[in-house]
């Protein structure tokens, strides 16, 4: 079995949650992307939704699909955000922003009645840190902020893209983190969020509700 195969598995099984008449948060990358492809399927077969869309690439995309969008400004409240994760831990910790859109999904997470994670089993790790952990920094500090998380031992690089700097939907930059021997997440979540100029971090600390893991042919689903 393939990973994309399994990331179809738990998106269609992560579309059963949503029902007629829902708002629904659109994640972002390419598990996210197979959710958008089933419920634009679910949308030509008559289910009325409407999402609200974590990355202008998610916009483009559910536009394609013929999926009603409106933004988070306009919604009343979203009844359940489905989004993809770079890793889980069985504590249903999370890091996302491999694909830096972390700043609003981690809003619209903060935003939703229902979060269901969608992952394929390589996702899953004993411990947070295997995958190099996204800041979003506003650019005027960015400098600063390299040289103090260098100070804090944790390697920031500069995120490139074309090599160019890479800029996400909200005009910021990403360093990314080596975290691989931080034991207390939490502390240096707190940590982070006190320097200036870093405007959010890709660890989403107990925010899952669900986490559905397409698994060879299976989907398992934990709750919290
Ligand atoms: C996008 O910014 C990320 O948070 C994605 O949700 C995450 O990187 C997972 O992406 P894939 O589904 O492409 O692995």
């Amino acid at each position: 079995m393939n990973l994309d195969q399994e990331k179809l598995i738990a998106a269609k099984e992560a579309v059963k949650y949503v029902k007629n008449g829902m708002t629904v948060g659109l994640g972002t990358g390419s598990t996210a992307a197979h959710m958008v492809n089933e419920l634009g399927e679910l949308v030509k077969n008559g289910l009325e939704i409407v999402g609200v869309p974590s990355s202008e690439s998610t916009k483009k995309l559910a536009t394609e699909k013929g999926i009603p969008l409106t933004t988070l400004e306009k919604a009343n409240s979203i009844d359940v955000y489905i989004d993809g994760a770079d890793e889980f831990d069985p504590y249903m910790q999370l890091i996302k922003g491999g694909g830096g859109a972390l700043l609003r999904e981690k809003i619209l997470t903060y935003n939703s009645e229902l979060v269901i994670i969608i992952a394929d089993s390589q996702k899953e790790v004993k411990r947070l840190g295997d995958f190099k952990l996204p800041v979003e920094t506003i650019p005027f500090a960015t400098k600063k902020i390299e040289q103090s998380l260098q100070k804090m031992g944790l390697q920031p690089k500069l995120r490139v893209k074309n090599d160019e700097n890479f800029v996400t939907d909200e005009g910021n930059y990403i360093l990314d983190l080596n975290i691989k021997h931080i034991t207390n997440i939490p502390a240096l979540e707190s940590r982070l969020n006190q320097i200036p100029g870093i405007v959010e971090t890709g660890l989403f600390l107990d925010m899952a509700d669900m986490i559905i893991i397409g698994k060879g042919e299976n989907a398992i689903t934990l709750k919290k």
